[in-house]
């Protein structure tokens, strides 16, 4: 008989561990009497900006809409450039190109893989107003680095957590240190919705009231724009779910980070590198990503994986500034650690709830690999 499939994350799981409270919270929307923003929408964004240690929260429909709207309450827009990484998720440079503004794209650390503060600050020019800084992984970028070289150079600190909900730089919450940061709740996030989500966090009041406006036509009072804006309001249902999660966080993050040091102590012997935690940092384990030396290694690692049913992602295979869409179009740095990134990481099945036994099927079937390869 065939062994179940493994995924990297798996949402439903996460649904039916919570199944009650959840099912309560999407019953108390439902039992009205606001379906828009109202009470709901309001807690949930106290609450998680309580959390991150951010004065004020924004919900909006996607973390892409977060880093969009993000830019705009910022006034950043056509003729200004944003650097950030090619190493993510589209989203993020999508986002920029959505805010009228131009990408430029820096490569990333080779420990961290978040963006390394040297080569974003060689691509500075005149016309550069913020940087993106991608909490890849679940590890924080060098917040300290980047901070510094953005008070130096009159820079926005933008700080993209979507893949960060939780995490450290030394003893802060990510997501508390840019001028704004935003976060996306899709399913599979460490903090995660039952359909789109995200959020915006500042704690500058002023910006705070300009990025409300943004969401929502511009707003100030019901059918009055006072400036011109757009319509990405966090879902009640989801800020519902999201209220219920969010109290399971950090039970969710302290088993993430037990799977992940018990990957990590299983491969010691092994031909690849494991994730790192850089000082003062603590990582929360969004993904558990390897690098394998080479290509060809890194597929039929894969491949073996796949026979096992045992679904290794691959995060991300196409650097952005190689993609169709924006190959040619965007002005980049040296991309060499970026590039090498794609051909050898692989992201393996981590999850809360992620059984002992199942992991041990991954860990043994990655031995298994490397003993018939040797
Ligand atoms: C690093 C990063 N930024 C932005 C996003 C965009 O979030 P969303 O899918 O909620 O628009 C994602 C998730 O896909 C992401 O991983």
């Amino acid at each position: 008989m065939e062994e179940k499939a493994l995924y990297v994350a798996d949402p439903r799981a996460g649904y039916l561990q919570l199944k009650q409270e959840i099912d309560a919270a999407i019953q108390g929307v439902l039992d009205g009497p606001v379906y828009i923003l109202g009470e709901t929408v309001s807690r949930f964004e106290a609450a998680f900006a309580a959390y991150i240690g951010a004065g004020y929260g924004v919900g909006v429909n996607n973390g892409t809409d977060a880093i969009h709207l993000a830019l705009r309450g910022l006034g950043i827009g056509p003729g200004d450039e944003v650097i950030t990484v090619s190493h993510t998720a589209v989203a993020t440079v999508a986002a920029v190109v959505m805010a009228g503004a131009t990408p430029v794209l820096a490569d990333v650390d080779p420990a961290t893989y978040t963006i390394s503060p040297g080569a974003a600050a060689e691509l500075i020019t005149a016309r550069t107003k913020a940087i993106i800084a991608v909490h890849l992984y679940g590890h924080p970028a060098d917040l300290n680095a980047l901070g510094a070289l953005c008070e130096r150079r009159g820079l926005k600190l933008v700080e993209d957590c979507a893949q960060a909900h939780g995490a450290r730089y030394h003893g802060r919450r990510v997501g508390s240190f840019g001028h704004v940061s935003t976060f996306s709740f899709y399913p599979t996030k460490n903090l995660g919705a039952i359909g789109d989500g995200g959020m915006m966090l500042t704690s500058d009041p002023e910006l705070a009231r300009r990025l409300r406006l943004l969401r929502q036509y511009g707003w100030d009072t019901p059918q009055n724009s006072l400036i011109q804006g757009w319509n990405s309001r966090l879902d009640p249902m989801q800020a519902a779910i999201l209220e219920v999660k969010l109290k399971h966080l950090d039970a969710h993050t302290a088993r993430r980070r037990e799977l992940a040091r018990a990957y990590t102590s299983a491969f010691a012997d092994l031909p690849f590198a494991c994730p790192l935690e850089a000082d003062g940092r603590e990582h929360v384990h969004h993904l558990y990503v390897i690098r394998v030396p080479q290509r060809a290694v890194r597929d039929a690692l894969r491949t073996h994986l796949l026979n096992a049913n045992i679904h290794a992602g691959i995060h991300y295979p196409h650097p952005v500034h190689q993609q169709p869409a924006y190959e040619g179009h965007l002005r980049t740095g040296d991309m060499s650690v970026t590039e090498d990134a794609a051909v050898t990481v692989l992201s393996l099945p981590l999850y809360p709830e992620l059984s002992d036994a199942d992991q041990q099927r991954v860990i043994q079937t990655v031995r298994a690999y490397f003993n018939s390869a040797s």
